[in-house]
């Protein structure tokens, strides 16, 4: 029996030694932790259980059948995170370069199967150089397999990503089905086709770090969620996201011990300025309104004329949709929409209440956004809050002007609770804009035209640009002091905790992609 143990004790050996200490030196080398040691700092101690590590490729072509490697380049497995059942995967570099094929994939769907029957997360560490070339078409169809996985586990369990190296060719498509992406700074990237053959096909000369580095996929694209400036931060910002979501669809998140006490909050009284042209930063009401210090930004650097991400409101998970009037004066633009669409989408697949801070003075004009489809794309958004059935509060804080009145979760659309502050202004548009086109004539013929348009402007002011109109309607239910803000929400969505909203029987709706 004796030997025969030894025998287990040497192939457990062998699969710890990944690829050999000379590319794990080279790993360490290029500022990367390897696959080992990136799950010990994701688990709680010593709670990492491993699956399939003995698990090899069966192939022969090019004489792959020499180069076995137990664990066959990825390492899958469940434990706790902050003592929360969680599955993982995490692909080793320095085994045939975290390559992907049929036995890799097989130990990946395995997890995932686990993960949904289950009903826990699934992150994914990712570090590979794509489709094991020796292996051909299995690899490919490998990669579909975790797709339909990562397309079926949609809504159902949250899925995260994190970037920690190469991420390249169809390979981007799994990390794109999850949640959320993070990336590294500086050591991953992610691209459909690299700077070769770019540069073949288009002549443009880019480096990997401009084409699909974080910095790139975190300000221009919109691909990357997150970013963090080396592995270990990135693994504690990831546990830190993970805290806000439930276990799976069926659960609500959990919530945090909370005492009141702190509810009054004068300081949210002094942040809209006297003149409603002037720009404030709604990050400030954000803070003024939540838990101390529990904001959690999400694409904090992209699209910043909008600011979504997780808080906690009395201890409980809330994800924020904010304009930003410090940014493009929060205007809703493409960018704006989609990734404002794409958040409240997420918290509505997993019970995470929704606040929405408004001050919008509408769509973004131009030829830019209608060619490229403002019209579309704006619907996401517009699709994303009606479709909501989780509790969803919006409160008011300045401008509620045109079109996206109804779009940032508007009674109309089905929100549950519309607060407004004194400073609110709901209309069609800004009143100088209003009194322009409905009294062009008037102005046009008046003495002194600049006069008479000041008095036009002055005149739909005082009609519009306040929210007792809207009030008077039942569209916002309460005009309220800011100060007294969090102690009306955090009333208000304890009255909605156990909120039941079904949607029309369907297949599914046909959001407007
Ligand atoms: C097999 C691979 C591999 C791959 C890397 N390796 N990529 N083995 N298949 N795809 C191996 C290398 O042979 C090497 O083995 C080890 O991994 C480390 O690779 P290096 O090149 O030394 O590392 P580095 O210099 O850091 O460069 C990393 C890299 C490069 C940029 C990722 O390896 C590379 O360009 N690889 C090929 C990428 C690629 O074309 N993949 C296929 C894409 S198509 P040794 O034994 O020397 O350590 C694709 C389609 C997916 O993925 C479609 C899904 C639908």
């Amino acid at each position: 029996m004796k030997t025969k143990i030894q025998v287990l004790e040497s192939k457990i050996g062998e699969a710890l030694k990944g690829g050999g200490e000379k590319r794990i030196a080279s790993q360490h080398k290029k500022g990367k932790l390897t696959a080992r040691e990136r799950i010990h700092f994701l688990f709680d101690e010593g709670t990492f259980q491993e699956v399939g590590m003995l698990v090899t490729h069966h192939s022969t072509n090019f004489g792959l059948d020499k180069t076995k490697f137990l664990g066959d380049g990825v390492i899958t497995g469940f434990g706790y995170v902050q003592g929360r059942l969680t599955y993982a995967f995490a692909q080793d570099f320095t085994v045939m370069g975290g390559s992907l094929a049929e036995a890799h994939a097989q130990k990946i769907c395995r997890i995932m199967d686990l993960a949904m029957e289950n009903g826990a997360p699934v992150i994914g560490l990712n570090d590979s150089g794509g489709a094991r070339i020796q292996e051909g078409v299995v690899s490919l169809g490998g990669y579909a397999d975790i797709f339909y996985k990562n397309t079926r586990a949609s809504g159902v369990i949250p899925q995260l990503s994190l970037i920690m190296g190469p991420c390249a060719g169809g390979a981007v498509y799994s990390p794109a089905l999850t949640d959320f992406i993070m990336m590294v700074e500086d050591t991953s990237y992610m691209f459909v086709t690299g700077p070769n053959v770019v540069k073949t096909v288009t002549h443009e000369e880019v480096s990997s770090e401009e084409l699909g580095g974080a910095s790139t996929h975190s300000t221009k694209s919109g691909v990357a969620h997150l970013t963090a400036s080396n592995e270990v931060e990135a693994i504690e910002k990831l546990k830190q996201l993970l805290s806000y979501m439930p276990q799976n669809c069926e659960e609500d998140p959990a919530a945090l011990s909370y005492e009141g006490g702190d509810e009054k909050r004068v300081k949210l009284n002094d942040i809209i300025p006297a003149n409603a042209n002037m720009p404030y930063d709604i990050k400030e009401v954000i803070d003024g309104v939540i838990d101390e210090g529990s904001f959690y930004e999400v694409h904090k650097d992209y699209a910043e004329n909008i600011v979504v991400g997780f808080a906690r409101l009395g201890g409980k998970s809330v994800g924020i949709v904010a304009n930003q009037p410090a940014y493009l004066a929060g205007v809703l633009n493409i960018d704006a929409s989609v990734k404002g669409a794409r958040f409240v989408r997420f918290c509505d697949c997993f019970n995470i209440p929704l606040l929405v801070l408004e001050d919008v003075p509408g769509f973004l004009p131009g030829t830019d956004q209608e060619w490229n489809g403002i019209i579309t794309h704006g619907a996401k958004l517009l699709y994303a809050f009606s479709e909501a059935t989780v509790p969803r509060i919006t409160v008011i804080t300045r401008k509620a002007y045109g079109g996206a009145y109804d779009v940032m979760n508007s009674k109309h659309i089905g929100a549950d609770m519309n607060y407004a502050w004194p400073s609110a202004e709901i209309a069609v548009m800004g009143a100088k804009g209003a009194a322009e086109i409905i009294f062009r004539n008037e102005i046009k013929g008046a003495e002194n035209p600049q006069d008479k348009w000041l008095e036009k402007e002055q005149e739909y002011a005082e009609m519009f640009a306040h929210p007792y109109n809207a009030a008077s309607r039942g569209y916002v239910d309460e005009v309220i002091k800011p100060e007294d803000t969090r102690s009306r929400l955090i009333v208000a969505y304890k009255m909605l905790e156990n909120k039941v909203a079904t949607l029309p029987k369907k297949k599914h709706g046909n959001i407007p992609l």
